[in-house]
């Protein structure tokens, strides 16, 4: 009979949540939108694992209403801004994520924005359903070329690499900054490594792909924004909080960036009535980059092995903070 509680805070795929309920009492917050503050506490209470979801900021507090007893925290994400770690780590308690299954469907959509930033796709189709389609426009609808462009990748992990993959396709010049990167990959993609200021003013598209830290909170900003080319594209689809969105507004505006393409914002979902909701030449995805049937159902199994594999005491297949395992020698 399994004897540990589980709180998963939302419905994943079917593939997670069966393994899941082999191993352990389970309870899943039944509602489309994430657990307010109040019921998250009170739904923690005495479990021994959580399976949460970025959505969820799950923190001391979180901890502490859950007792001494939570073994295992799995996010259903590749990112993990949304835990306390460090105070995690103190507690001994490992913090699975989910990196590799969802990094060629998180490319594929950073490629998919840039072309459609590029060739004005989501403009021009607004344009078409307003009724506003007149005839063939020699000068109009004119956008920025994608072959043969110059792409800096802001962060050169799994996802950043499995985007230069595809920009080789293009023709495209990649550069790449990442302060982290100490691998051999490159090579084979033919990526250059540069210092973020030379990417930023040779890119014609710079694409985040770094994760949300309190370094990298607003890399993005007023005067990054002014080192970039005059008429380049901006696409983010790693943490909103990357980007100072007040400064992009202002870039966008006054055309030094010819567009941006974001699949994620800050705060998430994007406020009615604000400014960027304003502009033409922005798009605006709700943070769908992992959001195919594969990755999404890849991730549910790997959050659930994740969170079953901490309960057991095992080592997480993927886990954020594995010095809980040097810890325990
Ligand atoms: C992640 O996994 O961190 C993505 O943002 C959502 O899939």
């Amino acid at each position: 009979m399994p004897q540990d509680n589980v709180f998963v805070t939302r419905l994943i795929p079917q593939a997670g949540l069966e393994k899941l309920r082999g191993a352990c009492r389970l309870e899943i917050w039944p509602g489309a939108l994430p657990p307010a503050r109040e019921a998250l506490l009170e739904k923690v209470r005495g479990i021994h694992g959580i399976l949460c979801l970025l959505t969820d900021r799950i923190d001391r507090a979180v901890m502490d209403a859950a007792g001494p007893q939570l073994r295992a925290i799995s996010t259903y994400a590749v990112g993990f801004d949304n835990i306390d770690v460090v105070e995690a780590t103190q507690r001994g308690i490992p913090v699975g994520h989910t990196p590799g299954v969802l990094t060629e469907a998180c490319a594929d959509l950073t490629f998919a924005l840039l072309m459609a930033a590029a060739r004005r796709v989501v403009e021009g189709d607004r344009q078409v359903r307003a009724g506003l389609w007149r005839t063939w426009e020699p000068l109009g609808w004119l956008g920025a070329d994608v072959h043969e462009a110059v792409l800096g990748l802001v962060g050169f992990g799994r996802i950043g690499q499995a985007v230069a993959k595809r920009a080789g396709g293009f023709g495209m010049r990649v550069l790449f900054h990442d302060p982290f990167y100490t691998g051999y990959q490159h090579e084979a993609l033919r990526a250059q490594p540069v210092e973020l200021d030379m990417l930023l003013a040779q890119s014609d598209f710079v694409s985040l792909h770094a994760p949300l830290t309190p370094v990298t909170r607003h890399l993005i900003n007023r005067e990054s924004i002014a080192k970039m080319k005059v008429g380049s594209i901006l696409i983010n689809t790693a943490r909103g909080g990357l980007l100072d969105q007040d400064a992009l507004v202002d870039g966008l505006s006054r055309r030094h960036l010819a567009a941006a393409a974001l699949d994620v914002t800050d705060p998430e979902p994007m406020p009615e009535g604000h400014p960027l909701l304003r502009l033409d030449n922005v798009i605006i995805t709700p943070h769908i980059a992992s959001a195919s049937t594969t990755a999404r159902g890849r991730m549910a199994v790997l959050a659930t092995d994740n969170l079953i594999a901490g309960l057991q005491g095992r080592r997480m297949p993927h886990c954020a903070n594995p010095q809980v395992y040097e810890n325990r020698r």
